[in-house]
C-alpha cells in the first residue's frame, strides 16, 4: 500500500480511505504522555503497596499490609470505643440525670430508637400517637405522672389501671348523667359522681390520681377513644358501665401495659424513659 501512496512526504501510515482521508502518525500531545506514564507508574507503584494482584484464589498482601477487612475493624472498634464511654456514663448516671446531660441524653435518644420501635410501637405507635386503647406517650396528659421517674418506672413495672364495673350497682339514668357530665367536662357537676364513689379513685375534682392511672375526667381528652361509629357519650357510658380490667365483666375494657423490667436491661429501659420524656410531654 505504501508504494502507492497519493501523499508521499507527509507522515501518513499510508491507510487512505474515500480518496483523501489518512490516517497519521502525529505523537500524542506531551502533556498526554506525562499523563499516561504518571498513572502506569501509579499503578504499579499501588500495586505493589496494595493486594492487587491475583495469586491463586486470594491476592496479594501488599506491602503495607492493607486490607478492607482491617480497615472494617478498625472503624467498629472506633464506634465500640465511643458507644462504651457512653454506655459507661449511662450504667453510673439516674435517667434524671441523663435527661439534662447534653451529649449523652442525645446519645440515649438514638440508641432507644430502635429498642422503642421494637418494644414498645406496635402498642404506642412510632411516634407515641397511641391508639386505640392505648395511650398518647407524646402529649402532656398522664395518667401515671409524666415526670421521668413516674416514666420508668412504668416501663419497668408495667401498669394496669383498674375501674370496677359499675354496671350492677348505678342505674342506666345514674350513669347517662354521669357520662353526659363528663362529657361536658364537668363531673363534678353531677352528685352522683360524689355520692356513688367515683372520687375515691379519680379524685375530689375529677382530675384523677397517678397512683391509680385514674384518668383526668375534666380535660376533654379520652383514654379509651369510642370505637367506629359510636357517640362519645355511648363510649363513656360503656367505660362506666363495664369498667376498665375488671375480671368478674366480660366487656371490661383491658388495658395492660406489660412490665419490662425482666425483658430489658436497666439501662435500656433508662434510655426509654428518656426517649419517651423527650416525645415532648415529659414533666
Ligand atoms: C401490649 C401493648 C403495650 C406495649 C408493648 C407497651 N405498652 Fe405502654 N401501655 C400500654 C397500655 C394499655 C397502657 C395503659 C395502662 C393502663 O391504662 O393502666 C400503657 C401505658 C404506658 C405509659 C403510661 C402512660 C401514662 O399516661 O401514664 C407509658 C409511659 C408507656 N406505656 C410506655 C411504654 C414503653 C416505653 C413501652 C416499650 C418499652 C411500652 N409502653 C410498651 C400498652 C403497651
Ligand atoms: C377503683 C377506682 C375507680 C373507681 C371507683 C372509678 N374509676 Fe373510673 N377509672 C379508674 C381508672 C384506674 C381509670 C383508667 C383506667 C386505665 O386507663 O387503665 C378510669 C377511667 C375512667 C373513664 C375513662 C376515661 C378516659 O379517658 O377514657 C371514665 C369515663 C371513668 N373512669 C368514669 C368513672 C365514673 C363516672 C366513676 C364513678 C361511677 C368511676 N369512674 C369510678 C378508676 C376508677
Amino acid at each position: 500500500m505504501a508504494d502507492n501512496n497519493s501523499f508521499p512526504g507527509e507522515n501518513n501510515t499510508g491507510h487512505v480511505w474515500d480518496d483523501n482521508l489518512r490516517e497519521l502518525t502525529n505523537p500524542p500531545p506531551r502533556w498526554w504522555m506525562l499523563a499516561f506514564w504518571a498513572s502506569v507508574i501509579w499503578w504499579v507503584v499501588y500495586g505493589v503497596l496494595y493486594p492487587m494482584w491475583p495469586v491463586g484464589h486470594e491476592s496479594n498482601k501488599g506491602l503495607i499490609g492493607w486490607t478492607q477487612m482491617d480497615e472494617y475493624i478498625k472503624g467498629v472498634d472506633e464506634v465500640e470505643a465511643i458507644r462504651a464511654e457512653f454506655e459507661t456514663q449511662i450504667k453510673g448516671m439516674s435517667a434524671a440525670e441523663i435527661l439534662v446531660a447534653p451529649g449523652l441524653s442525645q446519645y440515649a435518644v438514638a440508641s432507644a430508637k430502635v429498642l422503642y420501635g421494637d418494644n414498645c410501637a406496635p402498642c404506642h405507635g412510632g411516634g407515641g400517637q397511641g391508639g386505640p386503647g392505648y395511650p398518647v406517650l407524646a402529649d402532656d396528659d398522664w395518667l401515671y405522672g409524666g415526670t421521668i421517674e413516674n416514666i420508668q418506672q412504668t416501663i419497668t413495672m408495667g401498669r394496669k389501671g383498674i375501674m370496677t364495673a359499675h354496671g350492677k350497682i348505678l342505674s342506666d339514668t345514674e350513669i347517662d348523667s354521669l357520662s353526659k357530665a363528663i362529657e361536658a367536662g364537668d363531673p363534678m357537676s353531677d352528685p352522683n359522681f360524689t355520692q356513688k364513689g367515683c372520687i375515691a379513685c379519680h379524685g375530689m375534682d375529677g382530675k384523677g390520681m397517678a397512683v391509680l392511672g385514674s384518668a383526668n375526667l375534666t380535660d376533654g381528652i379520652y383514654r379509651f377513644a369510642p370505637a367506629e361509629g359510636e357517640s362519645l357519650l355511648d363510649s363513656i357510658k360503656h367505660t362506666i358501665k363495664y369498667g376498665v380490667n375488671d375480671a368478674t365483666e366480660p366487656k371490661s375494657r383491658e388495658a395492660v401495659m406489660p412490665k419490662f423490667g425482666e425483658r430489658l436491661s436497666a439501662d435500656d429501659i433508662k434510655k426509654l424513659a428518656v426517649y419517651v420524656h423527650k416525645f415532648g410531654g415529659g414533666q
